[in-house]
Order: C-alpha cells, then sequence, then structure tokens
C-alpha cells in the first residue's frame, strides 16, 4: 500500500496520519505551553479521571485569547462541564438519543441519502462532501433540532468560520504576539446564538416536536434551564452533529478508495459495515484531540504533568499506538475487538454516537448499491480540511 498520507496530500499538520514513527507516550509542547498525550493507556487513564482531569479547560486560557472576554459564556456547554453538574445536564438530553428515537431516524436517513444522490446524478458528477456528506447530517440534526434545514448554508458559513483554521493558540505567549483573529470566531459565535436563541424563544411561545422545544422545557433540579444553557446546548449539538459525521462519511469512502480490497468485500458482505465504519473512526479519528485541565499534580506516562496545566488527549495518535492495534496503518475492518477511542471515553462519551452510526450505516450501505466503484478521481485531488484537531476531507471528487 503507498503511504496513504503521502497518496492524498494531507497536511503535515495531521501529524499521526504521517505513518509510523516513535513518539513519546506523553510529550511537554513549551511553544503551545501545553502537554501532548498520545499513547493509548494514557488516553484511557486521562479519560477515565475527570477529578484529575478536567473538562473546563476555559480556565486555564488568558482572557485575551476568549473571543468576547468576559461576555463568552460556556455555560450548558455539556463537554466543559464536569461532574456533579455534568451527570445532570447529559441525563436531561440524553432520553433525546435514546435507541428507538435514533432507529426510528433510519427511513428518512435512507429517502435522504437517495435524493441527494439522484440530485448529483442528474447534475452528472459527485463530488463526495458537497453533495452528501455534508448536507445529509446536516438536514438530520436540523430537522431533530426543528430548526430550517434549508438554513444550511448559514450553518456551514458559521461552522467554516470556527473551524477550517490551522492557526495553532499558544498558551505560552501573550495574544499580541500570535496570529489569532478572535473576531473570525466572535462574530460566527454570536450570530449563531443569536439564531438560536431566536427559535428557542418560539418554542417557548409555542412548543413542537422537537428536541429544541424538549431543551427549553427540560428541567434541572425543578428549575427550567436557563436561556443561555439551552442556547450553548443546542449550539453543540448542531454543530456536533454535523462537522463530525460529515468527516466520517468523507473518511470512509477514502478508506475503501486506498483499500480496494476491503472495498470488494464490504460489497460481497454487507453485514461487515458497521465494522468498516469502526475502523474508519481508528484510523481516521475525525474528532483527534481533546483538551483537559489538570487539577492536581500527576504521573502520566512516566512523567509528571503539574496541577493546572492543559493537556491535549490526541484520540487520532491513541487510535494508531502499536501496543494497542496491531499494524496500526492498516486498514482492517476484521479488528475484533476495536476498542478505538472516536468518540471519546467515559462520562462524555459521545452522546450522538448511535446517530452518527445509523447515518455512516445507512448512507454507505446506499453508496455501495449505486456507486461501482467507490474511487477518487486521479485529476481532482482530495482536499483535507486545515484544522489539526479535526480530520477530515472537505472535498472528495469521486469519478
Ligand atoms: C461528545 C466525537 C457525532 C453530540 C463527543 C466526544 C467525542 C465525539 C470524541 C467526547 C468529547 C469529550 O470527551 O470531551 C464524535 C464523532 C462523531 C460525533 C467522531 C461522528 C462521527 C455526534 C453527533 C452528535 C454528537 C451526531 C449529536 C447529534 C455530542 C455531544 C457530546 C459529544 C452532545 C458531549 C457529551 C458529554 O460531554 O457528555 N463526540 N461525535 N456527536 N458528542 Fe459527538
Amino acid at each position: 500500500m503507498a503511504d496513504i498520507a503521502e497518496r492524498y496530500n494531507i497536511p503535515r499538520q495531521h501529524f499521526w496520519l504521517h505513518g509510523p514513527r516513535s513518539r513519546r507516550p506523553v510529550e511537554y509542547d513549551a511553544d503551545a505551553g501545553m502537554w501532548n498525550v498520545y499513547g493509548y493507556p494514557e488516553l484511557q487513564e486521562i479519560l477515565g479521571d475527570p477529578a484529575t482531569f478536567s473538562s473546563d479547560t476555559m480556565r486555564l486560557v488568558p482572557k485575551d485569547l476568549i473571543p468576547g472576554g468576559d461576555e463568552f459564556s460556556m455555560a450548558g456547554f455539556i463537554t466543559q462541564i464536569d461532574p456533579p453538574e455534568h451527570g445532570k445536564l447529559r441525563k436531561l438530553v440524553s432520553h433525546a438519543f435514546t435507541r428507538k428515537v435514533v432507529a426510528d431516524l433510519e427511513p428518512r436517513i435512507a429517502a435522504l441519502t437517495h435524493e441527494l444522490l439522484d440530485a448529483a446524478r442528474d447534475r452528472g458528477t459527485l463530488e463526495l462532501v458537497t453533495d452528501l456528506a455534508y448536507p445529509l447530517p446536516v438536514i438530520v440534526i436540523a430537522e431533530l433540532l426543528g430548526v430550517p434545514s434549508g438554513d444550511r448554508a448559514l450553518f456551514k458559513q458559521w461552522a467554516d468560520a470556527l473551524f477550517q483554521r490551522d492557526t495553532k493558540i499558544s498558551l505560552a505567549k501573550p495574544a499580541e504576539q500570535q496570529n489569532v483573529d478572535l473576531q473570525a470566531t466572535l462574530k460566527p459565535w454570536k450570530e449563531m446564538s443569536a439564531y438560536l436563541a431566536g427559535h428557542a424563544a418560539e418554542r417557548r411561545r409555542q412548543p413542537r416536536a422537537d428536541l429544541l422545544t424538549k431543551l427549553v422545557e427540560a428541567e434541572v433540579d425543578g428549575e427550567r434551564l436557563p436561556d443561555d444553557q439551552v442556547v450553548n446546548f443546542a449550539i453543540i449539538l448542531l454543530l456536533a452533529g454535523h462537522i463530525t459525521t460529515t468527516m466520517l462519511l468523507g473518511n470512509t469512502v477514502l478508506c475503501l478508495d486506498a483499500f480496494p480490497e476491503q472495498q470488494d468485500k464490504v460489497r460481497a458482505d454487507r453485514a461487515s459495515i458497521p465494522a468498516v465504519i469502526e475502523e474508519s473512526l481508528r484510523l481516521f479519528t475525525p474528532f483527534a484531540a481533546l483538551g483537559r485541565a489538570t487539577t492536581r499534580d500527576v504521573e502520566l506516562g512516566g512523567v509528571t504533568i503539574p496541577a493546572d496545566h492543559m493537556v491535549m488527549a490526541w484520540l487520532g495518535a491513541a487510535n494508531r499506538d502499536p501496543r494497542q492495534f496491531p499494524d496500526p496503518e492498516v486498514f482492517d475492518p476484521g479488528r475484533d475487538p476495536n476498542p478505538h477511542l472516536g468518540f471519546g471515553r467515559g462520562i462524555h462519551f459521545c452522546l450522538g454516537a448511535p446517530l452518527a452510526r445509523l447515518e455512516g450505516r445507512v448512507a454507505l450501505n446506499i453508496l455501495l448499491d449505486r456507486v461501482n466503484p467507490l474511487r477518487t478521481d486521479p485529476g481532482d485531488p482530495v482536499e483535507f480540511m486545515p484544522t489539526p484537531t479535526m480530520t477530515g476531507v472537505r472535498r472528495l471528487p469521486l469519478i
């Protein structure tokens, strides 16, 4: 197999995709003022110990590096909240993602996939991201939340402004010495908040059968969620609900292009589709790194990380740790078990995992029926997202 990172011209900042290299499991990055953790067992320790590795990382970020400084509210941002508040908030939305709620979406996901592929067929070209991998999850999450899916050009604009950046923030340098454009983040953030606040206010007046209504009506300890918490939760669902799944769909097709023998196998045995999706999540982990803040001095991988330090837990690297996954660079859906960390682990384990898996499974099955072979266009290169913590294609033209 030709080296996959070279073959698709994957930017160097996605370093863990650039073939095997010996790497210490825990390293301090003095330039960024953060610790990088790459090892699988070390990540298990981090994700299993929220008391030591807190999700409230914003307290370590200097105010002048936070878009909007004090006016920026993280209230209700479930990924940033520690126990015991985390458990309460999580319980509140968990019922929206039960097995049954998700399973009921299957016919709608299949119908949408066909509709989107019909439109591409009528145009005569297929660029997987624009034609399917982006619109499918965004329409599904918009319909679940209860916001108009016709506004998706807006959502894309916001998501691109927030995530399509390759600038690296350092906690070790003052903001003025860094090339960070806080306005570029603040503007889409404010627009998105105002948009969702408007829809939430409407649901308070006129409830509907949607997730936004459930959020405005939900109670924690007998009290309704305050407006800023509802809005921030809705932002997470809208963003987390589609960007990552877009990456999952694109990356899976890329894996089947790079490993054609696996494409033949899954065509012949559709029962292996779930395993293909899991292996894609391992090899091309969409959400490649999670931030945590140490609450005490802690020994990890043979070094001591002091209290109040930022730790980047690189899921993408741990998922290629040869101590856990033999031949980690090989796309092998036959790995059984495949305990990848693509959806995280522990109390913050992805709430949307059943939905993402369903979308992946349904869309891949239909793609295999309708597009044979699934092959990238050698004359029209694949493009990757620039952001180091997001692993995904943003353009995937197929022949
Ligand atoms: C949490 C990945 C799809 C909603 C997470 C976490 C990861 C992740 C790694 C853990 C964050 C942490 O520990 O700090 C992914 C991937 C997806 C995906 C790779 C697609 C392939 C979705 C979807 C939704 C969603 C479709 C919603 C509809 C959430 C939420 C959390 C979360 C609400 C926070 C859970 C908590 O803090 O308790 N996701 N996600 N995700 N995800 Fe996903």
